[in-house]
Order: structure tokens, then C-alpha cells, then sequence
């Protein structure tokens, strides 16, 4: 200990350690989401295929879910058969939403149109949306 400090000055140290203890521990929680948001992901969660349950998909509905981190899609638009697709615009990224009356996808940023296998209907998407592989075992429908 320095002979020439006085309790005032242990003190003052004191406080100063652990204010930047507090302040690093704050710091690191408040870098912690942006440190995961920008790792890439696990590759095993890059591969993982994610389960729909096939109640979700009752006929001409639709189930919007997470895909790797993306909006996707499920529907059943005939008995038995279950389509997945990207729910991203190709035009310039908006979700789209499933108007199932109309039997299509409408995307609320710029009009574009999709029927239920992703084509382009209508309006400025370039190209349809992103058809997902899938498969069906049992009761689950496996996106990826
Ligand atoms: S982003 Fe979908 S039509 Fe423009």
C-alpha cells in the first residue's frame, strides 16, 4: 500500500474499480446482442430442418413461420398438398401476406401479386418467391 495515501484516497480507488467494473459488465450486456446478430449462424442451425405441424396448415391457409432467420410460408392450397415458400418479396424485400379468399399472396409494399406456388401475378417482383424443399413425416412438415 502507498504510504503517502490516505483513507480518502484508498477510498476514491475503491469506488473507481468497481465504477469501471460496473461500467465494462454494462458495456459487454449492451454489445451481446449485437455480437450475435452479427455471427454468423451454426451451420447445424443452417441445416436444421424446421417442423410444421400439418394441424397448423389446414386447407387453402397459410402458416407464416421463421426459416433460418427469414419469414416463410407453409399452405396446403389442395387437400394433401403443402407447399413452403420464402415470404420475402423478390421486389424489394416486404413480407408478404396470404389473402386466401383470392387464393394469393400480396405483398402491402408495392402491390406485387404471387399465386399459391409463388409466381408472379402481378405488379414489380422480378421473379416468384423462393420455393423452400420439404417433406412430410407424419404429423410434421419439415421445412429445409
Ligand atoms: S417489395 Fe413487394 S412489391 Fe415491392
Amino acid at each position: 500500500m502507498d504510504p503517502q495515501s490516505t483513507p480518502s484516497t484508498q477510498r476514491r480507488q475503491f469506488l473507481y474499480i468497481i465504477l469501471g467494473g460496473a461500467a465494462a459488465a454494462f458495456a459487454g450486456l449492451a454489445a451481446w446482442p449485437v455480437w450475435r446478430y452479427l455471427l454468423p449462424g451454426r451451420k447445424a442451425d443452417l441445416e436444421a430442418k424446421i417442423p410444421v405441424a400439418r394441424r397448423e396448415v389446414p386447407l387453402g391457409r397459410a402458416f407464416f413461420f421463421n426459416f433460418r432467420g427469414q419469414p416463410a410460408v407453409v399452405l396446403q392450397p389442395a387437400p394433401g398438398q403443402f407447399v413452403a415458400l420464402s415470404a420475402v418479396c423478390t421486389h424489394l424485400g416486404c413480407v408478404v401476406q396470404w389473402f386466401p379468399d383470392k387464393t394469393e399472396f400480396l405483398c402491402p409494399c408495392h402491390g406485387g401479386r404471387f399465386n399459391a406456388e409463388g409466381q408472379v401475378l402481378g405488379g414489380p417482383p422480378p421473379k416468384p418467391l423462393t420455393l423452400l424443399p420439404l417433406t412430410i413425416e407424419g404429423d410434421q412438415i419439415l421445412v429445409g
